[in-house]
């Protein structure tokens, strides 16, 4: 699964560039707004078809310029595939190997790709979406079927809270369908915590040096099964004009030395923790494809001291994916052998 080449035009201060990537050492260095996170984010936009900081496309195109373009040869194994993505004034373009029909899940099969930035503490600290997010991105890739049943769990969702917002009318339709996919949904994510659960505490275990746990919280009370729970909020979600119950709902509780993280963790455990997350999916994810992964660190030095910094990169490289790392200065990572270097500044790349 390693990018070979990656060629990228007019994203944010990036003009051109060009990169012939090492299977598994790369190193991007380069000062404060020289296009650093830029690259990151044009790599991880190739696997996603979206920008991971969230931003809307059209800050993503080189003010001036009508549209970007992003390519790179993937090696899955036993092939080579391209994969290119074009914001042109049609709209966004996703190609895999000249095939437009795949949308973004089939740039995920193609280069699955985990991020760690100087925002991944949100990952424990931050709101349970971001967890939830996390679980189904491990269950799109080993659970069969689960992304078809995601989607039509969404779909039954929000027809069902129309169905609240106009008073309850023609509800149990949707009732029975919630049910039933939103129960496929949780099986997943309780099969995928399973598959997870010895690399998660293995991973936090050896990035903190501590005892971490984590617990499913489904999104509906555990004492209850999901039509139960559905039927006890009903008043509730008529009051509310939304469902309050469900997987929609669901969230992953972390507790490290008996300590509930999301409160009671210093920021740079939270990153640590989160890092611990990222990684035990890249291993699960990586085992399960049998391929390596792409894994883009940006700034992994940030709010990190040295020993928590060498405990990260150690655990990273044990991995043996691809890894993209940004860094302030070409001597900032250390690394088993020697990575390719590129250093940026002002969006213009160099290797060196
Ligand atoms: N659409 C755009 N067109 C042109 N320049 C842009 C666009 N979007 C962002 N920029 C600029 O790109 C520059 C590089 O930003 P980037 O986040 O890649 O820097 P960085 O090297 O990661 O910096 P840091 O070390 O501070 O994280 C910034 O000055 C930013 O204002
Ligand atoms: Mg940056």
């Amino acid at each position: 699964m390693a990018v070979r080449e990656f060629r990228v035009e007019n994203f944010r201060c990036v003009e051109k560039a060009e990169l012939n990537l090492h299977a598994h050492y790369n190193v991007i260095y380069g000062a404060n707004a020289s296009g650093k996170t830029s690259l990151l984010e044009a790599l991880a936009y190739l696997g996603r078809g979206k920008s991971f900081r969230g931003a809307p496309l059209t800050s993503l195109v080189r003010h001036g310029e009508r549209e970007f373009v992003l390519f790179a040869k993937v090696d899955r194994g036993e092939q080579l595939c391209s994969i290119g993505v074009r914001n042109s004034r049609e709209g966004l373009e996703l190609r895999v190997d000249g095939d437009a029909t795949g949308g973004s899940a089939s740039l995920a099969e193609t280069l699955p790709l985990q991020i760690i930035d100087p925002d991944i503490h949100n990952l424990v600290g931050g709101g349970p979406e971001e967890r939830r997010r996390y679980l189904d991105w491990i269950a799109f890739h080993v659970e069969h079927d689960f992304l078809r049943c995601w989607r039509r769990f969404r779909r039954a969702l929000k027809q069902r809270n129309a169905s609240l917002k106009g008073g309850g009318a023609g509800i149990e339709a949707w009732n029975a369908e919630f049910v039933d996919l939103g129960m496929r949904v949780d099986k997943a994510r309780r099969a995928v915590l399973e598959i997870c659960r010895g690399s998660l505490e293995e991973q936090g275990a050896a990035l903190l040096e501590g005892v971490v746990r984590f617990e499913y919280r489904p999104g509906w009370p555990s004492e209850k099964n999901l039509a139960e729970a559905l039927e006890d909020s009903y008043e509730r979600d008529l009051q509310q004009g939304s469902t309050q119950v469900g997987p929609h709902r669901a969230d992953i509780r972390l507790i490290y030395d008996e300590r509930q993280a999301r409160r009671l963790v210093s920021r740079g455990q939270q990153k640590l923790l989160a890092c611990s997350m990222v990684l035990a999916a890249t291993e699960v994810v990586q085992t399960h494809l049998e391929r390596p992964m792409l894994l883009l660190l940006d700034d992994p030095a940030a709010e990190l001291d040295q020993d928590s910094l060498a405990r990260l990169m150690g655990q990273v490289f044990a991995l043996r994916a691809q890894i993209v790392a940004t860094s302030l200065a070409p001597d900032v990572l250390s690394f088993p052998e020697k990575p390719a270097m590129f250093h940026v500044k002002h969006g213009v790349l160099t290797r060196i």
